[in-house]
């Protein structure tokens, strides 16, 4: 199939890319490069442009000949939501919306989205299936979920055939190809964990030690980059064969605390990673734990890296060889 990835040069995108030729299909990945990296996008075609560029999208379906498109693209700092929420309905909604837009005059109706956890806010039960109330407490996972309810419609007006993922927390890097994590800023867990093992930072802080759960520190679903990949591609096919829209969660169902990964990190890299307590986070919720049987269910969905231990090791190795990420 040929595939448009938007913001496939960012950090799951460039793994979206590579798994979809691995499993035989063309990727053509469109990025304006706001947040990603050129040498990220390691198969299929690169352009330079934005999602939101209603003329360019449908110049691209056209020349290339796209089936089916993955919308990766978004802003995703949910503290910097909270004080520029327009920044973020302008690209996660309005460019989003302008590039379904061009899919749909174009005649593509095959859509997988990048959703997100953060949908449901603070969680009243833990494992959370895909049916929890939604109360994003962010304009980040508002965005996301009004994206969701944007799909809906969509669908039902306009046959735009849909799958939203709702990743947990992503995490690692391939084994084999040059790519991982390289946000700027960074501001995910394991990356600066590993940053600090590298000596790079003085410390890694702990956002809280004061919640309700075993240690104190927050919980978390880590998920390997390639096992979220490997869901795309599982969606895609699900399209290409008539499945109806839905949503599914992505996690390993199990909760990591802060205060572990950070043991396991020691463990994996073998050095010594300094910690300072700290406030919490607004907006933290205290645990966040997917329930994935419904895609493990439908789609056959089977993550290869479980083990948070295997998850660190690849992005360690990812770090270590790139101590500078992308540049240098
Ligand atoms: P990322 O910033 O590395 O990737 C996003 C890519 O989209 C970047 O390469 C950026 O340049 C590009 N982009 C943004 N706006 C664009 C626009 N208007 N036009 C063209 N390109 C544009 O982020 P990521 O961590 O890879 O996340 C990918 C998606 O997954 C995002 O939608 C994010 O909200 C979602 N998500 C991520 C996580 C996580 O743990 N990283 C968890 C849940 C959901
Ligand atoms: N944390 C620290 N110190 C740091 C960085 C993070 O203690 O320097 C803590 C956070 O407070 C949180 C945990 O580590 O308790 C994980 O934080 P991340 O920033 O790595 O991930 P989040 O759970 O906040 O967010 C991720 C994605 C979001 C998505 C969310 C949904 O980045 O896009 O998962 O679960 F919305």
């Amino acid at each position: 199939m040929k595939v448009l990835v938007a913001g496939g040069a960012g950090y799951i995108g460039s793994h979206v890319g590579l798994e979809l030729s691995r499993w035989g299909h063309q990727p053509v990945v469109l990025d304006n490069l706001v947040k990603g990296h050129r040498q990220a996008v390691v198969t299929g075609k690169f352009i330079q442009g934005d999602v939101g560029d209603k003329a360019l999208v449908k110049q691209i379906i056209q020349e290339e000949q796209i089936e089916a498109a993955v919308h990766l693209c978004a802003y995703s700092l949910v503290g910097e939501s909270v004080t520029e929420p327009a920044k973020y309905f302008h690209n996660n909604i309005g460019n989003g919306l302008s590039f379904l837009d061009a899919l749909r005059e174009s005649g593509v109706n095959k859509f997988v989205f990048s959703s997100t956890a953060a949908v449901f806010g603070e969680p009243e039960k833990i494992p959370i299936p895909e049916d929890h109330p939604k109360n994003p407490t962010s304009p980040y996972g508002f965005s996301k979920l009004t994206f969701e309810g944007i799909l809906k419609f969509y669908d039902r007006a306009y046959g735009m055939k849909y799958i939203a993922l709702r990743y947990f927390n992503a995490a690692g890097a391939d084994p084999e190809a040059a790519i991982g994590e390289d946000h700027q800023p960074e501001s995910h867990l394991i990356p600066i964990v590993l940053q600090t093992a590298q000596g790079l930072r003085p410390h890694i802080e702990i956002f809280g030690t004061d919640y309700p759960t075993s240690d104190g520190t927050c919980v978390r679903d880590y998920i390997h980059v390639n096992d979220l990949a490997q869901a795309h591609i599982l969606a895609l096919e699900a399209l290409a064969k008539g499945a109806d829209s839905t949503i599914y969660n992505l996690g390993n169902g199990q909760g990591y605390s802060n205060r572990q990964v950070i043991e396991v990190a020691k463990k994996v890299s073998g050095k010594v990673i300094s910690v300072k307590e700290g406030p919490r986070r607004p907006g933290d919720p205290a645990v966040l734990v997917a329930s994935a049987n419904r895609i493990k269910e439908e789609l056959g969905w089977k993550p290869q890296y479980p083990q948070l231990e295997k998850i660190i090791e690849t992005a360690w190795r990812w770090h270590a060889g790139h101590p500078n990420g992308y540049e240098g």
